[in-house]
């Protein structure tokens, strides 16, 4: 079977192709093509995501992207069996645009239609690795399975008791983590996505304060300078400068819920106060650094946290994580040990998937698979006039 996918809910105007053949309980899938055409740039100069402009550029790079991809899948579309589109979550014009292009090739090629939702794109999303070919065994023992899904419009908690069988337990009742991310960003003068800028800057400082640990006699003779009181100058590197302390919102509420509104308005607090003492306290890197580092372990300390005590109450074998903020490194590191811990703690035998890095973000690769999921189970769109966006659909 040939999936051809169509992913416009956000900024990333995505296709891709798969073929997938089906041997025992075993889905063998192989990527032809797949490409994702990344808006940011546009985008940048607005510090956000601008719904109409995301539109206009849907709808300017659709053509244009089927036409490469087709090409390098070397196919052409008459031999496609099946197209998976997103219709929701996300912003309503860009969808539509995904949508319509999706219906206007169904009627010409005579193409039946499988409608995905974005977020069971993310949960699919970590199934590819490296390379073309990726299995699926629907067999495996994988439930039941907690989903953490985070990016610029989303912060959800997914319980998965079985293929297809989906339960929100918690989300956040304000800010996205990414949107978090993107504030903060804007706030400390950095560019957008801010995700990765803040990423960057956080790293930056966790490098200093990875120095201060104290060298033995040998070390120093390679070139160190001898410390014959470690304490005193672990204060000089870990608490040198300024202290910051940022909230970890709601991360002892008995729910899965979230909240980073409030950490978000924390941070625009501190900048206030430290410019009222200095203006230009933002000029000074390390304080930016400073800040940024602060922010990322406040906001990924509250997503492990709460992950973790998801995993032991709902008797979690397999834990996900997928959305643009999956991509940062330090959420991984830190999730990855936390697991670790439990498995010696608890005896329990969790596997960890996060997705590649092409994968974190939007891509049409995703939704090609739930679609593919979809099909088998027949799910065509009946009426094309039924098919519609739907902004704020859930799982
Ligand atoms: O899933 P995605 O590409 O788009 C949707 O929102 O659906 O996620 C984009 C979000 C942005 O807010 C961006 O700042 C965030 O993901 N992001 C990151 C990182 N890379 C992207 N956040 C934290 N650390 C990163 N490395
Ligand atoms: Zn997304």
């Amino acid at each position: 079977m040939k999936v051809l996918a169509i992913e416009t809910s956000c900024d990333d105007t995505g296709i891709s192709i798969l073929e997938v053949k089906k041997s025992g309980k075993n889905d063998i899938f192989k990527i032809l093509a797949n490409n994702t055409n990344s808006q940011v740039k546009i985008h940048r100069e607005f510090g956000g995501v601008f719904p109409m402009m995301a539109k206009r550029e849907h709808q300017k790079n659709l053509p244009i992207v089927l036409d490469e991809t087709l090409k390098q899948a070397k196919i052409k579309m008459e031999k496609i069996d099946v197209i998976a589109v997103t219709y929701g979550p996300g912003l309503e014009p860009a969808l539509w645009t995904g949508i319509v292009f999706a219906k206007e090739l169904s009627l010409k090629y005579k193409i039946p239609i499988i409608k995905v939702n974005h977020m069971e794109g993310h949960i699919f999303s970590i199934f590819p690795k490296k390379g073309k070919t990726f299995t699926i065994n629907s067999g495996e023992k994988i439930f039941p399975m907690l989903s953490l899904l985070v990016s610029g419009g989303h912060t959800e908690f997914i319980l998965v008791k079985d293929w297809h069988k989906y339960k929100k337990i918690g989300q956040t009742r304000d800010d996205a983590a990414g949107e978090a991310f993107d504030k903060v960003a804007r706030m400390l003068g950095l560019q957008y996505p801010g995700g990765p800028e803040i990423s960057k800057m956080a790293s930056e400082e966790r490098k200093k304060n990875l120095i201060p640990l104290p060298l033995t006699k040998g070390e120093a003779g390679r070139g160190f300078p001898e410390i014959k009181n470690p304490s005193s100058i672990l204060p000089l590197v870990r608490g040198g400068g300024i202290q910051i302390q940022l909230p970890r919102p709601m991360i002892h509420s008995k729910d899965y819920d979230f909240s980073f509104s409030g950490l978000k308005t924390a941070v625009l607090y501190l900048i206030r106060d430290l410019k009222e003492k200095n203006a230009k306290v933002l000029d000074n890197i390390n304080i930016k650094q400073k800040i940024a580092c602060e922010f990322e372990d406040a906001v990924v300390e509250t997503l492990v946290y709460k992950t973790i005590k998801a995993i032991k109450q709902y008797k979690i074998k397999t834990l996900i994580v997928g959305g643009g903020v999956s991509a940062n490194t330090h959420l991984q590191e830190v999730m990855k040990n936390e697991i670790k811990k439990l498995r010696k703690s608890d005896f329990l035998n969790i596997k960890t998937h996060f997705p590649i890095k092409s994968l974190t973000g939007d891509n049409a690769l995703m939704i090609g698979i739930a679609g593919y999921y979809e099909s088998r189970n027949k799910k065509f769109v009946k009426n094309l006039k039924s098919l519609k966006a739907q902004g704020n659909l859930s799982l």
